[in-house]
């Protein structure tokens, strides 16, 4: 099957998808993004992740290029044209196309492109053994609630956690708490079973994991705390782990090499885990 992208208005075959070289995405990297996980050939929290996109733009300036029923057809004809029934969906959405100047173009149109791709089911070492973060200082701008294409920050911390054989790279603000990983978010649960995340401030990107991650932690009557946790904090918790679209949930067992408790998944992150592989196939089966 020959892969397709939608690309501003065409549906394309992926090798020739292209977008211009003025486009301002490509530029000053002044666009917007989303991954939605496919589940069973279906969106898995896609309203949430649409009112997420729709606030990025928002605090951007950019102009919805369509409406979020028309997204929504889109978003399910790259899925079909692909043939994924469990992968992601890439949305991207950037201010358009202009003679490079910083300031907002007049006349640019919005620019939207859609990918899909199946995924590899999740790593069985990694969900059984835990995966490892080293910590890195947080060197990303002021508004990281923002959903933007511009991932340099990002790019370098993920590829500091591969030279040191880790998985992920949780960044660290000036004052040494734990902002959230380079592509997921951070989770500590203490002595006393709270487990812990980041408020949703300006520091992190409010995950639409995390959200349903605290949704079933409501629902289990687990206690739990949105606040800030330092980095010792994190290294003497009881467990850790982390969540995003694309990994789910993976239980964190080594911290710049030290262990997390007993060195071995918890019992609280492996739990949290089915609940949200349950939330994810119910979403597919519904
Ligand atoms: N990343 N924090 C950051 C910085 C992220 O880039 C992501 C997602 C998350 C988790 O958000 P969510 O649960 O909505 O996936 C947290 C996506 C998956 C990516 O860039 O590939």
């Amino acid at each position: 099957m020959t892969r397709v992208a939608y690309v501003d208005g065409q549906y394309l075959p992926h090798h020739a998808a292209a977008v211009h070289i003025e486009d301002r995405g490509y530029q000053f990297a002044d666009g917007v993004y989303e991954v939605m996980g496919v589940v069973g050939g279906f969106l898995l929290d896609e309203e949430p992740h649409l009112i997420r996109l729709a606030r990025s733009l928002a605090e951007l300036q950019i102009a919805a290029p369509i409406s979020n029923a028309a997204l929504r057809v889109v978003m399910r004809e790259v899925i079909r044209r692909n043939g994924v029934n469990d992968g992601i969906v890439y949305v991207q959405i950037t201010r358009g196309i202009a003679a490079r100047d910083h300031a907002f173009p007049k006349a640019a149109r919005p620019v939207l492109v859609v990918t899909s791709r199946r995924r590899r089911p999740a790593d069985p070492h990694a969900v059984a053994d835990g995966v490892a973060v080293i910590t890195i200082p947080d060197i990303r701008w002021q508004r990281c609630d923002i959903k933007s294409v511009a991932l340099l920050p990002n790019v370098l911390g993920k590829q500091r956690a591969r030279e040191a054989g880790a998985f992920e790279a949780w960044q660290v603000d000036a004052a040494g708490e734990v902002s959230e990983g380079t592509s997921t978010n951070a989770w500590i649960v203490t002595s006393d079973t709270t487990v812990v995340t980041r408020q949703a401030d300006s520091a992190i990107l409010n995950g639409i994991t995390r959200l349903a991650i605290l949704d079933i932690i409501r629902r289990e009557g687990y206690g739990f705390a949105e606040r800030p946790f330092s980095v010792a904090e994190a290294k003497s918790a009881r467990e850790a782990f982390l969540t995003s679209t694309v990994v789910e949930l993976l239980p964190v067992v080594r911290i710049d090499g030290a262990p997390v408790g007993n060195g071995q998944p918890g019992p609280l992150s492996r739990k949290l885990r089915e609940c949200y592989l349950a939330h994810a196939s119910a979403a597919g089966a519904a």
